[in-house]
This record gives C-alpha cells, structure tokens and sequence, in this order.
C-alpha cells in the first residue's frame, strides 16, 4: 500500500494531481457537475460552509488545516483583522495558497508545513478550524481530529467536509484513489459522528450531500 503522506508530500504529485484538484475546486462551474455526477453532491454546500471564516470577528485565531491551495480564503473579508493559520503537509501546496494569498490581496497569512497528527500549536490556540476536502485524504482521520480539537479553545469551532464511503457511484473512485495512496482509509457518515465525539466535539450540524458529509462541531467549556 503507498505510504499517502509520501504521496502528497511529493512535488511531482501535487504538480499534477493538486493542479488538477485546485482548478476544479476554484471553479464553480467545474465543480458544480462533477460534484453532482460523480459524487451525487451540492458543491454549494460546500462554498456556503467557507463563510464561517468571514463570520469571525476581529481578533479571532484560526486554523485552516488542511489548507490546500488556499480555497477557504474566499470565505475572509479584506478589512477583517484575525490571525490566519493556513496548514498543510505539503510544501507545494503551501506554494499554491500563498500565490492564491496574493491574488486575493490578503496579507498576514501564517503558513505552516505540518502533518496533521502532530501540529506545532499549542493546546486551546484557536477559536476556529475549518477542514475542508481533508480527512479522507489523511492516514487517521480520528487521530487528525483529536489533534485539531486539542488546538481549539474551549466553546472553538470546527468546520468542514469530507468524502464519505458506501454512498452509490463514488464509491469505485474512492476505492481506486484509496489503492493509490492518494486517499486513506475513511470512513462512513457514522465513523465521522463517531470520530467527532471521541475528539471531544459536539456536534452542531453533520448533513450528508451524496458523498460529501458536512460537519460543524464546537469543543466543550
Ligand atoms: C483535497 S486537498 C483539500 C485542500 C483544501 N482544504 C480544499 O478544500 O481545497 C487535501 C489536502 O490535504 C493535505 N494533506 C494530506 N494528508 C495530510 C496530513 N497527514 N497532514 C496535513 N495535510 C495533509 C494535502 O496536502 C492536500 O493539500
């Protein structure tokens, strides 16, 4: 089985598949039907779930983790004044998000390289996560959110989406990507209601569209 964090750790990787990936996730018109044919899914859900990050107030903390090229930076307002943790394994991917960063005007944005099961922050740090496109790409997606909720301060919130397993059409390119490193292991809608609680998160909102499960969960005071 390929190691996955090798997998998205590498450049050549991220030069094709992230370039690929980005595109789409960038462009609604794109994302809109494959996300429907392929996943059975509302991307709008999707992009509605980014304006928690403009909902922050000032002074706020958050982490976007995994960040990937950037795509939870539309959700900022330019005058909004938080400090902005953009995180990823991948160096390229880094790369990306910066470049979007920059197109976007948005200054002040931390980066940091870092797998998710170990993150250099300490505990209650942030009063956001957001994981958006994530948890199925990594290796223990239970042990990647018992790490994000130990960065939340008490009543944080964490905010994303996942592909989920066992939901009709999908479930072949899961599986393929699985085969190839690029995926780990995932889960079903239930394993992400269970990962979440067993982090110590309550969950506010956990909604399936086709094969995207949406979550948002605060960590108890
Ligand atoms: C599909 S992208 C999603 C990125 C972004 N949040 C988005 O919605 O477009 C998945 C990201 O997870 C990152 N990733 C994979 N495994 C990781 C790990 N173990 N720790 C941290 N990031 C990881 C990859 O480098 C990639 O940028």
């Amino acid at each position: 089985m390929p190691d996955v964090r090798a997998v998205w750790r590498s450049r050549v990787f991220e030069a094709v598949w992230g370039a690929a990936y980005n595109y789409g996730i960038e462009h609604e018109w794109l994302s809109a039907p494959i996300g429907r044919v392929v996943f059975g899914s509302d991307v709008r859900l999707l992009y509605d779930s980014l304006r928690v990050v403009g909902e922050m107030p000032d002074g706020s903390a958050i982490l976007d983790m995994p960040c990937g090229g950037g795509l939870a930076f539309r959700g900022m307002r330019p005058e909004q004044d938080v400090r902005y943790v953009a995180a990823d394994i991948s160096v390229s991917m880094l790369d990306r998000a910066r470049r979007r960063a920059a197109q976007l005007g948005l200054d002040g944005i931390e980066y940091v390289e870092t797998d998710v099961e170990s993150m250099p922050f300490p505990d209650a740090e942030f009063d956001l996560g957001v994981c958006f496109n994530g948890l199925h790409c990594m290796p223990d997606p239970a042990a990647a959110l018992v790490e994000l909720t130990r960065t939340l301060k008490p009543g944080g919130r964490l905010v994303g989406d996942c592909l989920i397993r066992d939901v009709g059409r999908s479930d072949a390119y899961l599986a393929a990507l699985r085969r190839l490193g690029v995926f780990g292991p995932g889960g079903r809608l239930a394993d992400v209601e269970r990962w979440l609680t067993d982090a110590g998160l309550r969950i506010d909102r956990l909604e399936r569209s086709g094969a995207l499960a949406h979550f948002a969960a605060t960590r108890g005071v």
